[in-house]
């Protein structure tokens, strides 16, 4: 059976082929120049929404509505950005900066999966305001004093569709991370050129998970529409920084790391597996890895490649389920689903209650879940996560000076930040002997060692100690003082 909390990170097993990287969308040659713009102070409506359209996007709208959800002392808009003539509708929620909106940068969140909800960042990690778990509060949330609104304009979006509010109008799907950067860079153009109040205003790209396979295509992409756009003399994206959490990026070390975890001290400070467990993944680990770089990483074949993580999966990741023990954090007890949070439960009926559904303006037809298990299975039909190395697009942004923080909790198993230091460490692109040359040194929050860093150039890591894979949802202060340093361009 599959496990959920294996398609939070890691997919496993189905038939693909090898797509390639393929991008179809055709910039239209006769566009009209006068943009129709709008200011978003000028939505008051709470019970309508507004609809907009753009000459540059003609098979897309958005609908955006003010609401009073989350952050009493802010802006707060929510919306759908319906693309493919209307058919596909992606949702969102924007919450002003709670420090100076009409100047701070802006930021969009996205959870991973493929197929897991952005509502888990806002309201189990960064945003505005929690769940409430205790049933303290009378509106079902309680007020973060970490949010990351605190210093950026912020947007969380549920992407693809058929993710979280995201909804199709006749089944239609997104299964490819290359399919997905597309409506994205729509969303986040449309968003630009629309409130006109944010044009050439900084923006970042920041998720976790799996978003260390779609971040970096996704930023690919809108760099690469960037420069059509300048060419034909339209506004471009002001693309600033992409910041992943416990990311799934380079497929090859993922293994390593995870031995590193249960096997190693390099999350606790002794290791918690037995002794014979770990020797029968040690000897097992250089099979796995050869059996990878054959058939996933060096040559990509979809069905020699699933066999390959097949074998990995029932040597080095069978012990740990056995365990029971959570997979985003070895430090806890897996509880409640497979998502082994029990907030995950309360944030879905939370946001299934049908008067949080009018107050957001969700419209979509199927309830609430955190996670897509369809979604999940269309991309792992399509191997989409190993189908293209992501560390490619990572190493082009670099190379084009775009920064990038790569951060990880030292509790994950899952995406863990060993196999995160391992890949960063082997990445080719021109900074790698300065990075490698670098020295790791200790950040600190409050007087406090929060976890180590080091940079090179554009590229930064930083590791949060005693985090799991959800960092701002376990060290809340940490992660905030990481977000704004990397956002105010400070050392960590
Ligand atoms: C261009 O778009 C604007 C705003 O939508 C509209 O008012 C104008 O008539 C359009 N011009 C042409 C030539 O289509
Ligand atoms: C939460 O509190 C309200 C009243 O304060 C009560 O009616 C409700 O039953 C409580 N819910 C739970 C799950 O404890
Ligand atoms: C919800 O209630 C909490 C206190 O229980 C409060 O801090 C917060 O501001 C409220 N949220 C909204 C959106 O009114
Ligand atoms: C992007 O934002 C930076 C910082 O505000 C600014 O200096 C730069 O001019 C902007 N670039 C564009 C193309 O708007
Ligand atoms: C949504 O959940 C309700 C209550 O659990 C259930 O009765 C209904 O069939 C579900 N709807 C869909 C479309 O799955």
């Amino acid at each position: 059976m599959l496990r959920l909390a294996s398609i939070l990170c890691l997919v496993s097993s189905a038939f693909a082929q090898l797509g390639g990287v393929q991008y179809s969308f055709i910039p239209p040659t006769d566009v009209n120049f006068s943009i129709p713009t709008l200011h978003l102070s000028s939505i008051t409506a709470e019970d309508t929404f507004h609809s907009l359209s753009h000459p540059h996007f003609p098979a897309h709208q958005v609908r955006v509505k003010k609401t009073s959800f989350c952050d009493p002392t802010v802006n707060v808009y929510t919306g759908y950005l319906d693309v493919d003539y209307g058919a596909k509708h992606m949702f969102f929620y924007f919450f002003e900066s709670r420090r100076d909106p009409a100047n701070d940068d802006v930021m969009m969140w996205i959870n991973g999966g493929p197929g897991c909800s952005s509502a888990t960042g806002l309201l189990m990690e960064l945003g505005p305001c929690r769940i409430d778990m205790k049933n303290v509060s009378s509106n079902g949330t309680v007020w973060n004093p970490y949010s990351w609104n605190n210093e950026a304009n912020i947007f969380f979006l549920d992407q693809p569709v058929g993710v979280g509010y995201s909804y199709a109008d006749y089944g239609e799907t997104v299964e490819t991370t290359e399919d997905a950067a597309r409506n994205v860079h729509a969303f986040i153009s449309i968003f630009f050129e629309t409130f006109n109040q944010f044009s050439g205003r900084p923006i970042h790209l920041s998720g976790e998970s799996y978003g260390g396979r779609y971040l970096p295509a996704f930023a690919s992409y809108i760099h690469d529409q960037n420069q059509v756009a300048k060419a034909a003399g339209r506004p471009t994206i002001n693309l600033t920084s992409v910041l992943i959490g416990n990311g799934i990026t380079d497929i090859s070390t993922l293994y390593a790391g995870r031995y590193e975890i249960e096997c190693g001290t390099a999350a606790l400070e002794s290791p918690f597996q037995t002794i014979s467990n770990c020797v029968r993944m040690k000897i097992a680990l250089p099979r796995c890895n050869a059996a990878m770089k054959r058939s996933c990483v060096d040559s990509f074949d979809s069905m020699d490649c699933r066999a390959a993580v097949a074998f990995c999966d029932a040597e080095l990741s069978t012990n740990y389920h056995a365990s029971g023990r959570n997979v985003y954090d070895i430090s806890k007890m897996c509880l409640g689903d497979s998502l082994c949070y029990l907030e995950q439960s309360v944030i879905a009926d939370y946001l299934n209650r049908p008067d949080i559904r009018q107050l957001l303006g969700a419209e979509s037809t199927n309830n609430f879940t955190g996670c897509s298990r369809e979604v999940g299975l269309n991309f792992n039909s399509h191997m989409d996560k190993y189908a293209v190395p992501s560390q490619y697009y990572v190493a082009g942004l670099l190379e084009r000076g775009i920064p990038m923080l790569i951060y990880a909790g030292t509790y994950d198993w899952q995406c863990n930040w060993v196999a995160n230091k391992l890949w960063v460490d082997k990445l080719e692109w021109t900074g790698k002997d300065s990075y490698n040359t670098e020295e790791w040194r200790d950040w600190f929050v409050d007087g406090e060692k929060a976890g180590e860093t080091k940079s090179a150039g554009v590229l930064t890591f930083v590791t949060i100690r005693g985090a799991g894979h959800m960092v701002p949802f376990d060290k809340p202060a940490e992660s905030f003082a990481m977000v704004s340093r990397w956002l105010g361009k400070d050392n960590m």
